[in-house]
């Protein structure tokens, strides 16, 4: 590479050109061609032009607008298939990759109008370095784009504060997807794909894979090298993916005759030998061609001559042969000291904020705008500025020293923040401009990161350590952020240096207030419930903490025991809690206190008063001063109300929760609602629900893992799902989890051995459940959870059978217990009589409770002592009536996914001659097909109502309803909403 180019590419950024000797000999040589034909024939293709007729030499006018794509036959051939195939239904993915410059946004535009030519439904979108840190941006301006967006922007606002915003926002988007491709195939593509935040590309996997059926075009554009190496890594897999139809375009140089013609294109008329010589410098690659002939032009150094160009000189023109510096210093002060500060700001900005930016009125940045525009640096695309290339923008940053960039890049920051960017969108720019003692800054970073926290931990984690760092080593909140730091990196499972940083930081010679708030912090948010239990009792060593930091170990201490199952040990520790509260006044401290001591009362069997205890401190729930001891009696108090069957009201608790926990922006807190939201849908007899929720909620390594905080309701309720579905993979996994659940702490250990046992008994293997609930004393305690209720009432069907008298005086002790404070008509009470029924071959008492189960919330328990109704008619010999029971649990199990249990019911019918099977398979059309969701969109919509309306009424998204219509009218045959109110009403 000669001297000239070299410093070319330098000055333009770039790092990865690669040498084209034989692309060079090859323009040489068509060139002498030409010149040898005298220029007799135009290179083909291009259309006619008066000029070229023309024989007086004239003077050249830079063309506007898009020049036609050349020397892509072979690809254009791969996108013409894929394009083919989506007329045909068949959808694809495509991966165009290659260095700067060499046209592969180029490409990417030629697929979108090529696709809208086709009648695909085009949307697309571009990620960027500086949005890393907002989740989904690159798709969500796809899907937002233009007259008609696919997503709702008010929708989107509103999910995407929420913990599980990535389920949604995928969940909502495939829906509105392929919504639009059942009737219109859809092309969507991505730019610079390389820079894509996690979210989009976890979303994009999901999308991907789940509308593979359907006709739509992906179109992913990505540098050969840099970027993520997450993102990166997640294309490889999205392209490994089987099935995934996926095709890789490399793009390399334009071969001499692409660039002959790109040059004569560029310069509207055909060009001779002297122009393609300069032209060959530039390697095929088309930002460089195009650069240079416009440098030519600039110089005045082409000439047109009876249609045909010609360029004067042998040497590069100056403004590819200088720095980006030089070409700088022919602008006026005012509009270089503009394009200076552009080249800092986001990569598209409008005229207002480069006004803001720069420090002068709108009306006088234009000027400096035209002039950056006529030198070719900046181009407009509406009321948005951007640089022509990122290239060029890439070479005026590097105009400026590097400690005066970081200070522009900062100012322009808070410029952004003033004018209504998120912490988010500013937080990468943060990250790398502020300086220590940055306290804005820092506040920003760790909004971001805890907004950040659900969809990308590691990159939240990042921001908080940046934010840590920001931090001058006296300030006083460092003890604060150093804990939300540990805890984000242990999100992200970075397990090491969590540690690392915790440790780090308590053996450094820290005040003891400071190391008592890290621990503080520790213990309320460690994902380990024996690790929170230490976390406070070291910290209680400390003699120098406050008195307000003190009263909150403690109780953090009483209720880390709680759900660490130390019962034993909550009672005194909470009401030690409570005392050092209630000495100083200390809301905060007390709410925590309550809810460890409402856990005590549950298991002892006092679950009203438990319940009363939680709902004395709804009223301050929410009060500024109690931090998220709000949240954490919510969620007490929603449980509870699911454990007692209450799940109306829990579900009002739970939505009351959300929006608060969104309001403090609480991310962690919103994830603990929503497993109790998992517990909820489960007790509702709503078995996928629960799935769903707790699937999305929970990350695959920790949702089985019971000696994690989350873990715990992950197992119980997968447990719980896999005994009743049947479901043998999940059976398998529950079932080695479960087994290593046992060496964890006791509340661990009480709820493996339960699943352990239910999956035993639903296998059919008695011996081995009665083995599994001998072992355990506590695992008999009362319900703390919904899944514990239905485990009593499996305790009492083996018990029932089994020789073990220590177990069946244990299960009689649990439902003196849950009798104790239980009132008549209530699921608790039902579930005692139940079990009595059940020990005591008490036909009245099963009876009974079915009577009051019958109207209760929860079907599953319903169906559950109707089956044992049936056994014990049978018993008695009353062969009818008994099947008649039998074939009501078998419904009921069957409607709620119980297959498991509609499968034993069905066997034992079957020995009285009834035949049921289990329908697996729906109607595809026709009324008998509609499923319930369906059913209940259906009513609303005859009754008059619109997508929005039936939306809120039934607390989902507008799209979900728009799917639902749209397969309600597949499956009966219409097509409007008034055939559809016709046929209700007929
Ligand atoms: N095959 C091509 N034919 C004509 N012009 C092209 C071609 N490829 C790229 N260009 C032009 O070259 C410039 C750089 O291309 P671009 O697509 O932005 O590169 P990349 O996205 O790979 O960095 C643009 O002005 C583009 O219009
Ligand atoms: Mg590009």
């Amino acid at each position: 590479m000669n001297d000239v180019h070299h410093r070319l590419f330098e000055a333009l950024a770039l790092t990865t050109v690669t040498l084209h000797r034989k692309v060079t000999e090859r323009i040489e040589r068509r060139a002498r061609t030409l010149s040898a034909r005298n220029h007799s024939r135009a290179i083909g293709g291009r259309m006619g032009n008066q000029s070229r007729d023309g024989a007086a030499e004239h003077k050249l006018v830079w063309p506007t607008g898009r020049q036609p794509l050349r020397g892509r036959s072979e690809h254009m051939k791969v996108v013409d298939d894929l394009l083919l195939g989506l007329r045909r239904g068949r959808g694809a993915v495509l991966l165009i990759e290659g260095p700067p410059g060499i046209g592969k946004s180029r490409l990417v535009d030629e697929v979108r109008l090529l696709a809208a030519g086709a009648g695909a439904k085009v949307l697309w979108g571009n990620a960027y370095e500086e949005r890393q840190a907002v989740p989904f941006a690159p798709l969500l301006d796809a899907v937002l784009r233009g007259d008609h967006p696919v997503y709702d922007e008010a929708v989107l606002r509103d999910l995407s504060t929420r913990a599980d915003s990535q389920y949604w926002v995928v969940h909502d988007l495939r829906d509105a997807i392929a919504a639009i491709a059942a009737s219109t195939p859809v092309a969507l593509s991505i730019d610079d794909i390389h820079w894509a935040d996690t979210a989009t590309m976890m979303a994009l996997h999901a999308l991907i894979a789940g509308l593979g059926q359907l006709p739509v075009l992906w179109t992913l554009a990505m540098r050969s090298a840099g970027g993520r190496p997450e993102a990166r890594d997640a294309i490889d897999t999205i392209a490994g993916a089987q099935d995934s139809n996926t095709h890789r375009l490399q793009l390399g140089a334009l071969d001499a005759e692409a660039v002959a013609q790109l040059a004569g294109d560029v310069l509207n008329v055909d060009v001779d030998e002297s122009v393609l010589r300069l032209a060959a410098t530039a390697h095929g690659n088309p930002f460089l061609v195009v650069e240079l002939l416009r440098g030519l032009h600039e110089e005045d150094r082409i000439h047109i001559a009876r249609g045909c160009a010609r360029a004067t000189g042998s040497n590069l023109p100056q403004r590819l042969a200088v720095t980006m510096e030089r070409r700088l210093d022919r602008l006026t002060p005012t509009a270089r000291h503009a394009i200076q500060v552009a080249s800092i700001l986001p990569n598209t900005f409008s005229a207002a904020l480069l006004a803001r930016a720069v420090d002068q009125t709108p009306s006088r940045v234009v000027a400096s705008v035209d002039e950056a525009i006529r030198a070719d640096l900046l181009t407009e695309d509406g009321d948005q500025l951007g640089f022509r290339h990122d290239l060029l923008r890439r070479a005026v940053q590097l105009t400026i020293p590097y400690a005066m960039r970081r200070a522009m890049e900062r100012e322009s920051a808070g410029i952004l923040l003033e004018m209504g960017a998120s912490a988010q969108e500013v937080a990468i720019r943060l990250a790398r401009s502020a300086d220590v003692g940055d306290l804005a800054a820092v506040t920003a970073l760790r909004e971001a990161a805890q907004t950040l926290a659900r969809s990308d931990a590691s990159v939240a984690a990042d921001l908080s350590r940046r934010a840590l760092d920001l931090l001058k080593p006296d300030d006083g909140t460092r003890a604060a952020v150093v804990s939300e730091t540990v805890v984000l990196m242990n999100q992200a499972s970075r397990w090491g240096e969590a540690r690392q940083l915790a440790t780090s930081t308590l053996s450094s010679d820290l005040p003891e207030e400071e190391e008592a708030l890290i621990r503080l912090g520790l213990s309320m948010a460690s994902t380990n419930w024996a690790q929170r239990v230490a976390e406070n009792r070291q910290a209680l060593q400390l003699p120098g903490m406050s008195v307000h930091t003190r009263a909150l170990h403690l109780s953090w201490l009483a209720y880390n025991l709680a759900l660490d199952g130390q019962t034993l040990a909550v009672r005194d520790a909470a009401l030690t809690a409570l005392a050092a509260a209630a000495e100083n006044d200390d809301l905060e401290a007390q709410m925590i206190g309550e809810v460890a001591l409402a856990s005590v009362d549950a298991v002892e069997g006092y679950q009203q008063r438990s319940l009363r205890r939680l709902a004395d401190m709804l009223p301050h729930l929410w009060s500024a001063d109690v931090g998220v001891s709000g949240l954490v009696v919510a969620a007490a108090y929603a449980n509870a109300l699911v454990t007692v069957g209450r799940l109306d009201d829990a579900a009002a608790t739970i939505a009351d929760g959300v929006i608060n926990t969104r309001r403090l922006k609480n991310t962690a807190g919103e994830q603990v609602l929503g497993t109790v939201n998992a517990l909820r849908e489960f007790a509702a007899g709503n078995l996928d629900a629960a799935r769903t929720i707790i699937a999305n909620l929970l990350a695959e390594e920790e949702r089985l893992r019971a000696d994690l905080v989350r873990g715990r309701v992950g197992l119980m309720l997968m447990g719980a799902l896999a005994a009743h579905t049947g479901d043998r993979e999940l059976s398998r996994d529950v079932g080695i989890a479960a087994r290593a659940a046992l060496d964890g702490g006791p509340a661990s250990r009480r709820e493996a051995i339960a699943v352990l046992a239910h999956l035993a008994w639903q296998r059919g293997d008695d011996a081995e459940a009665a083995r599994w609930l001998g072992e355990d004393v506590e695992v008999l305690t009362t319900p703390m959870w919904a899944v514990d209720v239905d485990h009593v009432v499996l305790a009492a069907r083996i018990a029932r059978t089994s020789s073990d008298a220590g177990l069946r005086q244990r299960v009689l002790g649990a439902v003196e217990a849950l009798e104790r404070d239980g009132m008549v008509d209530d699921v608790l009470f039902a579930v005692a009589l139940h079990a009595r029924g059940l020990l005591e071959d008490d036909a009245e008492a099963l009876t009974k409770a079915a009577a009051v189960l019958e109207f209760s919330e929860r079907p599953v328990l319903y169906a559950g002592v109707v089956e044992d109704v049936g056994h014990s008619i049978l018993r008695g010999g009353a062969h009818e009536s008994a099947a008649e029971r039998l074939c009501q649990a078998f419904d009921l199990y069957s409607a709620h996914s119980c297959s498991a249990d509609a499968h034993r019911v069905a066997k034992v019918l079957n020995g009285l001659g009834v035949h049921r099977r289990i329908v697996r398979r729906r109607e595809q059309t026709g009324w008998e097909s509609l499923t319930a969701a369906e059913l209940r969109v259906l009513e609303l919509v005859a009754d008059g109502a619109t997508n929005r309306e039936v939306a809120e009424r039934l607390t989902v998204s507008p799209h979900t309803v728009n799917t639902h219509l749209r397969n309600i009218f597949s499956k009966l045959g219409i097509h409007s909403r008034a055939e559809l109110a016709g046929l209700v009403r007929g």
